[in-house]
Order: structure tokens, then C-alpha cells, then sequence
């Protein structure tokens, strides 16, 4: 029997090697990086926590007795920092009370959006390459998944020919910006064209801008500004990406208080409400002085570069990402085709581990996509030059 979360490449994917449900590959190259000792460039998130007057917030809010449900739209004090977050950055005025809610970090809130809005008949669009959560949960809603590819080297949409992958029946089209797995950012032009689109459909627009703050040299510009799109448009972010604490799972949502009621219900039968003394730690993180935002994407970029460095010394050809953790590499110039198969030797040839990027496509992606390889860089410097160190010796291995 096919499950709902079958229904798309992604929830293939749940599919190990050995047809084991529930093995991701990343808990496979998770696997095969612990057995060669191997660098893990496979996952998405950092080695060294965030702030630690922070942490020492959550610790105090523990101690205080901060340990029952929050309500199930979040505390106030968060709801208001994201209030202010959004004003402070971006010049928008979500109103805490009916315009935002917190949720198990943004992986609830994409799933919370998805299930309240879009169901079986409907088209829900993403680009490809895609985040996996987006299929599995279009899966399980029984929509169906279509696409518009993202092509190398700037993994931009072609804008002349976007309009194609959108019908009558697009309900919903999910924008990720920056991008996972690829790292582009979308400039205005891209996110006009967009708007224009899902206006003409009328389709809704979900946006998830967890790397918002993780930009090297350019601006990030959330769909909400564009003119015209505030009223169609659900925001997601997270603090997991931008304050180094993942495992954490706060995140939010935000947009019209009549879509945000949508997802909420939905909301409250998957966890009910979110990590009670975390959420009052990362009101105070949002509401930290700019220095810490243009920091830490410094650092990363500084990171990302060792880390390019590396795989061009490796003899690949590196789409240099504009923002997120994440590298994208190319491989066939030496003579790869098939990145999932090279995975799975990696650890073994040169001690790293990576995402072959194919699995965030369907087929038609998966077969544009078959020689590239996903790291992500969001790991000490240290690391990252021993693991720079030791792609460079690729060839010598092959
Ligand atoms: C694009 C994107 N969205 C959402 C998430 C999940 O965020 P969270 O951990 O806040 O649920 C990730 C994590 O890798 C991501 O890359």
C-alpha cells in the first residue's frame, strides 16, 4: 500500500538503501560518516551553540518555573519580539495579537500552512530543487506537487517561462528564499514576478526565510515587502538558523490574520504550543543589536570560502551560495554522473560526508541535478580546513 508521505520524491527518500522505511539519507550519510570517521558535511546545522547569555535565559526561565504550555499562538513577549523584528528589518507591522503565532520551530509552521490550506484537487508549486518538507507535507495533504526548475550556475527560475508551471488549480506556491539546497537568494525581480504570478492565479504564497539573516553581500528582500503580495502571503522563519540553536525548534509564522487562524488551527493538534522557557530566551534574541546579525553572517561567510576553496582544490566546479550554509559542487568535471553514488563513497575516499542533491528533486530534477553534491559549511573553522585539506586529495583517491 502506497502511504500519503510516499506520494513524492522526498517521501521516497524515507526509503533507505535496503528499503527500510524511515532511514532519510541523511541519517544514512550520518551513518556511513560515523563508520570512516568522516567529516559530517551532510547536516544542516551548526557545531557551536549561539549566544550564551541566551542559553543562560532559557536556563533562568527553566529555573523560575517556565515550564508549562505557553499558550498555543506563543507567549506575548515573543509574538511582540517577531513583531518587532519584522518592523525593525523589513518596515512590516504584523500585529502580535491576530497576524503571528509561534510554532515547533518552522518545520511545524510549513507543515501548519500546508495542511490547513491546500488539500486533494489543489496544485501546490515549489521550486526545484526543494526543501523535503515542503513534499512530504503536500503529500500528506493530498495536493498535488508541481515545480519550476532552479538552473546552474544561479540557481535563479527562468522568469520567461515561470507562468507554464502555474494552473487554475495552483493554490499555493512555496518560495524558500535563501535557498536550500542551493543557496541562492532571490533578488526583487524574481519575487515581483512571483507576485505577479500567484496574483493572476490567485494563489497563496508561503515563504520560508529561515536563512533571512544568512546572506553574504546581499541584501535579503522578504516576499511580504513586494507590493501587492502582503495579503496573499504566509512568512516563516525560525531561530534555529540564525541564533545557532537548532534544537530548540522555535519558529513562527506570519501574514493575514485569517490565513495565520488557518494554520493555528491546524497547529493545535500537531503539538498544541511550543517550548515554553525557549520562547521567552529567543524574544530576547530577536531583540539583539544589529552587530549580532551581520556577525554571524561574516563568519559564515568566511567559513563558506574555506570551504569553496576546498572543493575547487577537489576539482570540482562550485556554484558559489549567496547565503545559507550550504555549498552546491558539481562533480562531472571529474567525471562523476551519479552524486548519489559518490556519496556513498566520499567518507570512505576522502573522510567527508555530503547530500547528494537529487534527492530534493523529483525525477526530471533528480536527472538535471545527478552530479551535484550538497555540503553544508556551518561548522567550526578548524573543521572546515581539515576537511578542505582532505577533499583537496580526491583525485588522488579515484
Ligand atoms: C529551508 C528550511 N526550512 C525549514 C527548516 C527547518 O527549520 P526548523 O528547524 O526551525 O524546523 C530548515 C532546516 O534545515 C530549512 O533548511
Amino acid at each position: 500500500m502506497t502511504m500519503p508521505w510516499q506520494r513524492t520524491a522526498a517521501g521516497a527518500n524515507l526509503l533507505g538503501p535496503d528499503g527500510s522505511l524511515g532511514v532519510t539519507i541523511f541519517e544514512e550519510m550520518t551513518t556511513l560518516a560515523a563508520r570512516h570517521g568522516a567529516i559530517n558535511l551532510g547536516q544542516g546545522f551548526p557545531d557551536e551553540d549561539g549566544p550564551a547569555a541566551i542559553s543562560r535565559i532559557a536556563r533562568d526561565a527553566i529555573a523560575a518555573g517556565d515550564n508549562q504550555y505557553a499558550p498555543g499562538k506563543g507567549i506575548l513577549d515573543l509574538r511582540r519580539a517577531v513583531a518587532e523584528h519584522q518592523e525593525r528589518f523589513y518596515g512590516l507591522t504584523p500585529d502580535p495579537e491576530t497576524e503571528i503565532i509561534i510554532s515547533t520551530g518552522a518545520t511545524e509552521a510549513i507543515a501548519a500552512a500546508i495542511l490547513s490550506l491546500t488539500g486533494p484537487g489543489d496544485e501546490v508549486l515549489t521550486f526545484e530543487p526543494f526543501y523535503d518538507a515542503y513534499g512530504a507535507m503536500i503529500g500528506l495533504s493530498g495536493a498535488t506537487h508541481t515545480t519550476a526548475a532552479l538552473l546552474a550556475p544561479d540557481f535563479m527560475p527562468d522568469l520567461g517561462t515561470l507562468e507554464h508551471s502555474f494552473s487554475e488549480r495552483t493554490r499555493m506556491v512555496i518560495v524558500n528564499n535563501p535557498h536550500n539546497p542551493t543557496g541562492a537568494v532571490f533578488p526583487p525581480e524574481v519575487l515581483r514576478e512571483v507576485v505577479r504570478l500567484a496574483t493572476k492565479y490567485d494563489a497563496l504564497i508561503l515563504t520560508d526565510e529561515v536563512y533571512e539573516h544568512l546572506t553574504f553581500g546581499v541584501a535579503h528582500t522578504p516576499v511580504a515587502t513586494m507590493p501587492g503580495a502582503a495579503e496573499r502571503t504566509l512568512t516563516i522563519s525560525s531561530a534555529g538558523k540564525t541564533f545557532s540553536f537548532t534544537g530548540w525548534k522555535i519558529g513562527w509564522l506570519s501574514g493575514p490574520a485569517e490565513l495565520v487562524a488557518a494554520a493555528r488551527t491546524v497547529k493545535q493538534f500537531l503539538s498544541y504550543s511550543s517550548g515554553t522557557p525557549f520562547q521567552t530566551a529567543i524574544a530576547h534574541a530577536l531583540r539583539m543589536e544589529d552587530a549580532f546579525f551581520t556577525d554571524a553572517a561574516a563568519t559564515l561567510q568566511r567559513k563558506r570560502d574555506i570551504l569553496a576553496d576546498g572543493l575547487r582544490a577537489a576539482g570540482m566546479e562550485v556554484y558559489t551560495p549567496q547565503g545559507t550554509y550550504f555549498i552546491n559542487a558539481d562533480t562531472s568535471p571529474l567525471g562523476f554522473t551519479d552524486s548519489l553514488a559518490l556519496a556513498r563513497r566520499l567518507p570512505e575516499l576522502v573522510g567527508v560526508a555530503a547530500i547528494p542533491v537529487p534527492v530534493f528533486c523529483h525525477a526530471e530534477g533528480a536527472e538535471r541535478t545527478k552530479s551535484l553534491l550538497r555540503f553544508a559549511f556551518c561548522k567550526k573553522v578548524e573543521l572546515l580546513e581539515r576537511a578542505a585539506g582532505q577533499l583537496a586529495t580526491l583525485k588522488e583517491h579515484l
